[in-house]
């Protein structure tokens, strides 16, 4: 029998405790034993609540630990990638939350660690684990290139969010302790008044970026064409790019929504392939996947339940990393395609700012 792969996890905050903590003990061929989290009241609360082995003061010395060779971080969203920079200097295979960086000089300090390193970095981007993005994507690509549905002439993401934990009802430890410091280094172009507004949409929207360059394999072939986002908060608007030589406009905003309004919609000149995104961490609920051929006499329109469709989408992406670490298998987002995310959110904003500069 193959020994089980022995993890750690950098962090004890949301993310931790709601989703990957719970979701490495559930999962076969891995064990985690250690955690680190510089808030140490939390840490061990963690510790305790969970039953894990050892509890270490920060990542630094977690990363001495010689007998951890995979960690999971999900830190402050500037740390993090620091954080991950040490975990490959020191030799072990990395698991990040998202987004991978604030700046392509951050991205680009991570990626040349990872070169150095010869491990390697998987930054999480749950909606490429989804069963229904998964078969959107498969239907995609077969209809390109099959040519039945025609040329592929346009696609609208359309993101306005809401209730993003979805009633995830995972018991949570908590701490009066003070939140780390952190000094993030921002873009050099970034105006101080734009920072919040960057983060948020940042924040968000990597999630959307990432999933359309998968579903259309563009890989870092994106164009930022038009930006058009509100000059008050830099949140509501439309963004128009060229992802793969296809026009895309990603819509942004946010209202106080209870449910979830996502989706994304591939325009091919016979039909589309349409999708909606269930909210972040509802469990067990697959983006929908629908497909309709008006090019054809009968002019169907078909919904399909995707196979795996009942596995959370965050548990499939845990246990993708498993097997890869574990098996030398390539990443579904590694470190490597997720800084055309920040190259991308970079263009975006930097557009936004000038724009709201001159007017
Ligand atoms: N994929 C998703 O759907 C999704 C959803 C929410 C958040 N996120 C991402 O997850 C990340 C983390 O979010 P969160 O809400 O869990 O954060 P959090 O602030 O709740 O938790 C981070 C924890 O890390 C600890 N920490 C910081 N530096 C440390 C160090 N050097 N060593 C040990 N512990 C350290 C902090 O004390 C804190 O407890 C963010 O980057 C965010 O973008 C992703």
């Amino acid at each position: 029998m193959a020994t089980a792969l022995r993890m750690g996890y950098v962090g004890c905050g949301f993310m931790a405790q709601k989703v990957h903590i719970p979701n490495i003990l559930a999962l076969d061929g891995v064990e985690l034993a250690a955690i680190a989290e510089l808030r140490p009241k939390l840490g061990a609360k963690v510790q305790e609540r969970f039953r894990i082995p050892k509890l270490y003061a920060s990542h630094a010395e977690l990363a001495k630990d010689p007998t951890i060779q995979a960690v999971g971080v999900s830190g402050h969203f500037y740390a993090q990638g620091e954080i991950a920079i040490d975990l490959l200097l020191a030799g072990k295979d990395v698991f990040m939350e998202k987004p991978m960086a604030i700046s392509i000089e951050q991205a680009e300090r991570i990626l040349d660690a990872e070169r150095r390193s010869g491990k390697r970095l998987m930054v999480a981007y749950m909606k490429r684990h989804d069963a229904g993005n998964v078969l959107v994507k498969k239907l995609v690509a077969d209809a390109r290139a099959s040519g039945e549905m025609g040329k592929l002439r346009f696609v609208r993401n359309h993101g306005f969010c809401g209730d993003w934990t979805a009633g995830l009802d995972v018991p949570m430890d908590k701490t009066d302790e003070p939140y780390p410091a952190v000094q993030p280094r921002y873009p050099a172009w970034l105006p101080e008044k734009h920072v919040n507004g960057y983060l948020g949409y940042l924040q968000q929207y990597t999630h959307n970026v990432n999933l359309v360059r998968w579903l259309l394999d563009a890989g870092g072939d994106v164009k930022v064409k038009a930006v058009e986002l509100d000059r008050e908060r830099g949140y509501f608007g439309v963004v128009v790019l060229e992802v793969g030589g296809v026009q895309t406009v990603i819509e942004s905003g946010a209202v106080a929504f209870h449910g979830w309004e996502e989706h994304t919609q591939l325009y091919f000149e016979g039909g589309w392939i349409r999708t909606e995104a269930p909210p972040l961490l509802l469990r067990n609920v697959p983006a929908t996947v629908e497909v309709y051929r008006g090019n054809t006499p009968a002019k169907v329109t078909t919904h399909t339940f995707p196979e795996g469709g009942r596995e959370w989408s965050y548990k499939a992406e845990m246990r993708h990393f498993v097997e890869c670490v574990s098996t030398g298998a390539p990443f579904r987002s590694p470190a490597s395609d997720t800084i055309e995310d920040v190259r991308t959110f970079e263009a975006i904003y930097r557009r936004h700012v000038e724009a709201a500069m001159v007017t």
